[in-house]
């Protein structure tokens, strides 16, 4: 597994539209298991590849086994994900992006969502999630269409690292929010 350099915001490839793919080869297996060592490596909990300078349709999320959130521990990668169902309700949160470092946002996402996708396997899926994990869903299928937090969100600001009060008064976000 290899580390792989993070296209930041000023490169055009970011706001490309990314390709389906039509089957899982060797090929993507490697880009995804590069994909969770480099959002490792930054502190992020997901990324898709699109953010690694390959515009294809594939995403990875990845929430640390502790952090307090009901879905810690979880680790996924999706090929060809699209929102299949989302919540009318709509939920407030703050976001960052490892491709826009220093900055976050405050984000409308959908408080839940079911995310049809082709899982490693090459087998259909339905995924359900809600609260961070369908947060980091949307962002990442956002990411396939081109689409940034800093489009969606009603502000944004620079942070500051290290500042925990601010974070706790939900005017940052901790390092581990950057998608
Ligand atoms: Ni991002």
């Amino acid at each position: 597994m290899t580390v792989r350099p993070i296209i930041y915001s000023d490169d055009p490839v970011l706001r490309q539209k990314s390709r389906r793919i039509p089957r899982v080869t060797p090929e993507i297996e490697h880009l995804v298991d590069d994909m969770f060592e480099t959002a490792d490596a930054a502190y992020g909990v997901g990324l898709a590849a699109v953010q690694v300078g390959v515009p294809w349709r594939v995403i990875i999320a990845n929430i640390p086994g502790d952090l307090q959130d009901p879905d810690a521990g979880t680790a996924v990668a999706l090929v060809n994900p699209e929102l299949a169902r989302a919540s009318d309700e709509l939920e407030e949160g703050v976001e960052g992006c490892l491709s826009i470092p220093g900055w976050v946002g405050k984000v409308e996402r959908h408080k839940s969502v079911v995310v049809k996708a082709m899982d490693m396997q090459g087998k259909k899926i339905r995924l359900r999630a809600e609260g961070y994990l369908a947060r980091i869903l949307q962002h990442e299928i956002d990411h396939l269409d081109g689409v940034l937090f800093i489009d969606k969100a009603a502000e944004v600001w620079p942070v500051k690292e290290g500042d925990e009060e601010r974070v706790e008064a939900g005017f940052a976000a901790p390092a581990n929010a950057m998608i």
